[in-house]
């Protein structure tokens, strides 16, 4: 059969596995400190669209690699990412290995924290960070940076006093829409910036901005003319008596807010869990959205009873950690006081649904019990609120394994354990499928980083988590969410089946037997781009069978070349574009059962 003509049809869908099969030679120096900043930036603010892209060294000489970067001589100079979600805080010395950086620039994102410390780039020229969520004041060392030319700080949360930035380079500066204060340095540069460079902080004055600033107050006479000792004793009394007076009134004060607080904490059922939710969503949500619902609906519900219950309140006092944010949930790890640990998932797009069919759905999920199955404990359903509780695994996700700390501190990840990643996944999936056979995709949402991976001593075990969301999702935009929305059907609009399920197990095999990651839709604020994958193509359709498309780190195990052919070519089955010509799940998982069988034979 022709593997081009199964292939082709899947270039008109973009939103498929674009750099799983971006075989870019990588030629050309590079530094792999300025590559471990970037991954930092990105692990603390991430955005799919930098996971999906930023793969491999940054730059190729004067080229760049990855988006939202230019190069050269293998030296990151430019980094702008404009308006790409970027959330969370940014790490705080990551800049300080990109030394040869001349324009920051991250737009229109929702980044929160302090400005980024900026002492080391002297060459930096270029500083964009207006339409954040930063707060604290501007760090007085920007006043040293010589080869400034343009800042934009506006439409933050910043405080405190405008440096005495005076650097005769700077030509554009802006920080109107914040909370700063003081006079605005009288420097030759920052009296020639126009009003609008300082609109709308209510605390500055002086020029340009027609404020006047308060003048200082005369220092007052001195009431006694009898020498110095006296005016010591007058101040000394003044300072005792004020002390004797606010001293009480400020216990008080913290009494009572202390007191107002807890009744407010027991009466509400404020909690931790919400409360960490709270810091970290960002800070534009509408906080009415984000409370628990007080008038709550309903209780939790059990599956299991071995576990001891909980109930609502003894979650909502438990210490929260965020895990993860997906596109469809936020998980926390939450630690009961009871020293029960879960996973708690708040689940976003699921509130169009009535309160029956999450119910039915949840209850039909949490009989399922495979050791491949990351296992439903209990959920909570509200109106505003749906929680779906997990055990707690203490483990690693495959994306992660596969994906991250890529360069020296990594551990590889050889193939004996990917094989046994694979089949354990396999397991999961065929289990699914014979358990929910009226779903249309029992699991839909099966990728790398829905994979969690236990180290027990030498062994690994891997349960899939996240699966039977289909049915809890009604719109089409809400779907785009699920992996299977990149399957040739879901963009082609079609009727999905378990198939889908099938490519997305295809595409992670391909995953993990390339070491490349399967592309989002890559995103660069607005414009959206498709990778190419004719490169892909070529290889594998003119080269039969070429090991280029190993990851480096199985590369090395000749002795199973011959096992990551056939599991390849299970994979490119699995990717077919028609459906119906995708082997089904128990198929797969008897071929795998069958390759992992004559390797123990062999060996
Ligand atoms: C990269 O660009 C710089 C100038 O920007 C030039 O001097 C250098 O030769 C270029 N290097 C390569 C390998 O093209
Ligand atoms: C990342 O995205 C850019 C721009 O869209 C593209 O040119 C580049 O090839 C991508 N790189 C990788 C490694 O996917
Ligand atoms: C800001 O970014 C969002 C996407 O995050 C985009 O929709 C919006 O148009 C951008 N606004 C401006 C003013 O660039
Ligand atoms: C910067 O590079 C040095 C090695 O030169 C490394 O030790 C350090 O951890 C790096 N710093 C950051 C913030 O990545
Ligand atoms: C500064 O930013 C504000 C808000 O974005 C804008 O209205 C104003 O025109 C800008 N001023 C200058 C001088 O760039």
């Amino acid at each position: 059969m022709n593997l081009a003509l199964k292939l082709v049809p899947l270039l008109s869908c973009i939103t498929t596995w674009s750099s799983v099969l971006a075989l870019i030679p990588i030629i050309g120096q590079y530094y792999p400190n300025e590559q471990a900043a970037l991954w930092q930036l990105r692990d603390s603010v991430g955005s799919s669209n930098l996971y999906s892209n930023w793969t491999g060294p940054p730059c190729m000489n004067n080229q760049s690699r990855w988006g939202g970067i230019a190069c050269s001589n293998g030296h990151v100079v430019h980094l702008v990412l404009d308006g790409i979600r970027l959330m969370g805080s940014l790490p705080p010395a990551f800049l300080n290995n990109l030394t040869l950086l001349t324009k920051l620039s991250m737009r229109n994102n929702s980044i929160s924290g302090p400005l980024p410390n900026l002492g080391n780039l002297v060459g930096l020229e270029y500083v964009f960070l207006s339409r954040n969520l930063f707060t604290g004041s501007i760090p007085f060392d920007y006043v040293q940076l010589q080869s400034l030319k343009e800042i934009e700080l506006q439409e933050n949360y910043l405080q405190g006093e405008i440096p005495p930035f005076d650097q005769q380079s700077l030509i554009a500066f802006n920080v109107s829409y914040n909370s700063l204060e003081g006079p605005i340095p009288q420097t030759d540069v920052l009296r020639g910036f126009p009003e609008s460079s300082y609109l709308h902080n209510s605390g500055l004055c002086g020029n340009p901005i027609k404020k006047q600033c308060p003048v200082p107050p005369a220092p007052s006479p001195s009431p006694s003319h009898s020498g110095k000792k006296s005016s010591f004793e007058t101040r000394d009394l003044v300072f005792i008596i004020s002390v004797s007076v606010l001293v009480p009134c400020l216990v008080i004060v913290v009494f009572l807010w202390y007191y107002k607080r807890r009744h407010r904490k027991e009466t509400a059922k404020n909690s931790e869990l919400g409360e960490t939710a709270i810091e970290l969503e960002t800070k534009k949500m509408n906080a009415s959205q984000r409370a628990l619902d007080p008038e709550r609906t309903a209780e939790l519900e059990f599956f299991e009873k071995s576990i001891p219950a909980f109930d609502l309140d003894d979650l909502l006092r438990a210490s929260a950690e965020v895990m993860g944010k997906g596109k469809l949930s936020t998980t926390y790890k939450a630690s009961l006081e009871s020293g029960l640990v879960v996973s708690v998932k708040r689940v976003k797009d699921m509130n169009g649904l009535s309160n029956k069919e999450f119910i039915q759905q949840m209850q039909l999920l949490g009989k399922l019990r495979h050791e491949n199955l990351v296992q439903i404990i209990s959920f909570y359903n509200s109106k505003q609120e749906k929680l779906i509780i997990y055990e707690f695994v203490p483990s690693a996700n495959l994306f992660e394994l596969l994906h991250e700390n890529r360069g020296s501190a990594r551990i590889p990840l050889n193939w004996g354990i990917r094989l046994s990643i694979i089949k354990d996944i396999a397991m999961g999936m065929n289990f699914l499928h014979q358990s929910l056979p009226n779903h249309k995709v029992p699991h839909a949402n099966l990728k790398s980083s829905n994979v969690l991976v236990l180290r027990q001593t030498q062994n690994y075990h891997s349960k899939i988590t996240d699966y039977g969301y289909y049915p809890l999702l009604s719109s089409r935009r809400s779907l785009e969410k699920l992996a299977v929305s990149r399957s040739p059907e879901f963009c082609e609009g079609k009727k999905l089946t378990n198939k889908a399920d099938v490519y997305c197990f295809g595409i992670m095999l391909l995953e993990i037997i390339t070491g490349r990651i399967p592309g989002d839709e890559i995103s660069w604020g607005d414009e959206e781009k498709a990778e190419d994958l004719s490169e892909w193509v070529k290889v594998v359709v003119n080269n039969d069978w070429s090991t280029d498309i190993l990851d480096v780190e199985i590369l090395g195990t000749k002795e199973a070349h011959d096992e990551m052919l056939k599991l390849t070519n299970l994979a490119l089955e699995c990717t077919a574009a028609a459906p119906e010509k995708r082997p089904k799940m128990t198929d797969v998982l008897r071929r795998i059962e069958e390759i992992e069988q004559r390797k123990s034979d062999n060996g």
